[in-house]
């Protein structure tokens, strides 16, 4: 067997990433891996063990938590990102830092290749590859699960041959992917789109039926668009999150189910559960309304479209992606307060906000006493605003405007 140089393998210590640094090394490479924490459940120990017993001539361990809050994360939440309206891309913004620390490694070691065990039918393939392309464009990409052809039963089998260890325990028939922004759930009895997600899918919320009978009320703040504290405790944005996930989590918020429109062609549902993501994304848009203006506030509804596109399609280094990241840090220069959440049942509602530069002007807003607002003006305003479809008719009397039979209940002679 030729010896084609060293691969560093994206690895999370289940059966798929198991059996490629088996193939890998069969095809004559020395497989590198590397495990990224990203806030999902993992025992490092325990993976890093088992990727060194299966073959691998090193196993790395990165804790990129607290990058991924900072880099990905909250450039996200400062764009309000959400792909089709109601996906949040946890499992999208996960897959940039995974491919930077890929390439980053294999530079290190003086690899000749990256690798990553991801299906030829999922989105995260076009990501990790679209993103290692980006950032080392010389450096190959090799998708073994795209290319070994096994069946599940051939890939149980050629484990057994080859000493790697197989579950024993019943599989899960759902495929899973979790970080600190979310968890997403597919496959399985999910693909039935009629049936309801079954409650063992979740890990993270309860049953909204389920949660406790008692609301809880909490306070987010926020400084430059990104959330500092939780009941006035500031925290760093990786202990922010995951207590925020343990709040929201305990009254079933978060919970997502969708028919997603895939980037390779065809429909998915797609479940997932995103508690500190539901409530920060809330309450965050809720403090935008009060900071920013009404054109800025518009401008930015279809830039955060864009954004979410980009990180849906694996385009975050890209500069498209990174001018958008220049204008919402730019917005986001005032959006500075706390907002007031009321949990309850699975659902979270913003109930207060309050922000160090409010455009909100009570004198302004209230038809009680203080009232500043220049009531005469209204008048001159009305004339020239209206003016347009005054204009209009008066040219056009003819124009028939039909009134449908009318119903008079009542004072009509
Ligand atoms: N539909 C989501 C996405 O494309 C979730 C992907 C989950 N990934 C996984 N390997 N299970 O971003």
């Amino acid at each position: 067997m030729e010896y084609k140089g060293k691969v560093i393998l994206a690895y999370s210590g289940g059966l798929d990433t198991s059996v490629a640094i088996k193939w890998l090394s069969d095809k004559g490479y020395d497989v590198v891996t590397l495990t990224a924490d990203v806030g999902q459940i993992l025992d490092t120990e325990e993976v890093k063990e088992k990727a060194l017993k299966v073959g691998a001539v090193n196993a790395y361990v990165m804790d990129l938590r607290q990058e991924f809050v900072e880099t990905m994360v909250w450039p996200a939440l400062k764009a309000n990102a959400l792909y089709q309206g109601k996906y949040p891309l946890n499992s999208a913004l996960s897959r940039p830092i995974i491919a930077k620390y890929l390439v980053w490694v294999a530079g290190m070691e003086g690899a000749v290749a990256v690798a990553h065990g991801c299906t030829g039918k999922g989105q995260d393939q076009v990501r990790i590859e679209v993103c290692s392309n980006a950032l080392d464009p010389e450096l190959k990409v090799i998708a073994p699960v795209r290319e070994w052809h096994f069946s599940r039963d051939a890939e149980i089998a050629y484990a057994k041959e080859n000493g790697i260890p197989v579950p024993v325990t019943a599989e899960s028939p759902y495929s899973i992917d979790g970080n600190l922004w979310g968890r997403s759930i597919e496959c399985g009895p999910l693909e039935d789109p009629w049936t309801e997600p079954p409650s063992d899918a979740f890990a993270l919320t309860v049953d909204p039926w389920e949660a406790p009978d008692g609301q809880e009320y909490i306070e987010i703040t926020f400084k430059k668009g990104i959330p500092v504290a939780i009941n006035s405790t500031v925290m760093d944005g990786v202990t922010l999150i995951a207590e925020l996930n343990r709040i929201a989590g305990a009254h079933g918020v978060g919970r997502i189910d969708m028919i997603e429109d895939r980037l390779v062609g065809f429909k998915s549902r797609e479940v997932y559960e995103c508690p500190a993501t539901v409530c920060l994304l809330q309450a965050h848009q809720a403090l935008e309304s009060m900071t920013l203006t009404k054109d800025v506030i518009a401008a930015k509804a279809d830039l955060s479209l864009k954004y979410a596109e980009l990180t849906y399609t694996g385009f975050w280094f890209s500069p498209l992606k990174k001018a958008l990241d220049a204008f919402f840090d730019s917005i986001q220069e005032n959006v500075s307060g706390t907002v007031r959440v009321r949990l309850f049942k699975g659902a979270s509602v913003v109930v207060g906000i309050k922000a160090e530069k409010s455009l909100y002007v009570e004198s302004m807003a209230t038809y009680s006493e203080g009232d500043a607002f220049d009531h005469e003006a209204a008048a001159g305003f009305i004339k020239i605003w209206g003016l347009p479809v005054k204009l209009w008719r008066q040219v056009h009397p003819e124009v028939e405007t039909k009134v449908p039979e009318l119903k008079v209940v009542g004072g009509a002679k």
